[in-house]
């Protein structure tokens, strides 16, 4: 139960595809706490469990107040030709570019009892939506940009005092 510092571009965990869920146990529940915790402060529309240093199929989200997760999510369903979106990312601090989404999209998986869980929706749940399951399959929105935004952001990473 933490908020649990951010993996920045860079580190190798936010490249790597990561695991399904198994079997829930003490620690995918307390990954999901940590999902949680990590996601509520203002400003964060969702956090992927790469993201905490956890290469595991999760991620939580924070979309007008409504706070929640979701364990092995699948991208399901896209509908509307992919346009440009105003976008960031907690792991790319201090960049804002237009990535390329679809404005309507279904995610399916599953909560901590396997109980199934449905997220759709337009505009920024859609966005988030696929934002989070990019996450999980080793992609960050830097890879949804045009070839020249895609330049400007990595110049912008290079001169970045995080980096
Ligand atoms: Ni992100």
């Amino acid at each position: 139960m933490a908020i649990r510092p951010i993996r920045l571009f860079g580190d190798p965990v936010l490249r790597a595809p990561c695991a399904p869920v198994g079997l829930v146990d003490d620690g995918v529940r307390a990954l999901v706490r940590d999902l949680l915790d990590t996601v509520e402060p203002p400003g964060r529309a969702g956090v992927a469990a790469p993201q905490i240093g956890v290469g595991v199929r999760a991620f939580s989200y924070n979309i007008d107040g409504d706070i929640g997760y979701i364990l092995n999510p699948v991208l399901v369903e896209v509908r509307g030709e992919a346009e440009p979106v105003g976008e960031g990312c907690l792991s790319v601090p201090g960049l804002w570019h237009d990535a390329l989404r679809h404005p309507w999209a279904r995610v399916e998986g599953v909560d901590l009892d396997g109980n199934p869980v449905v997220l759709e929706g337009e505009g920024l749940i859609a966005q988030a939506l696929q934002h989070e399951t990019d996450h999980l399959d080793g992609k960050l929105y830097l890879d949804r940009l045009t070839p020249e935004d895609r330049r400007v952001a990595m110049r912008e990473i290079r001169e970045s005092a995080w980096f």
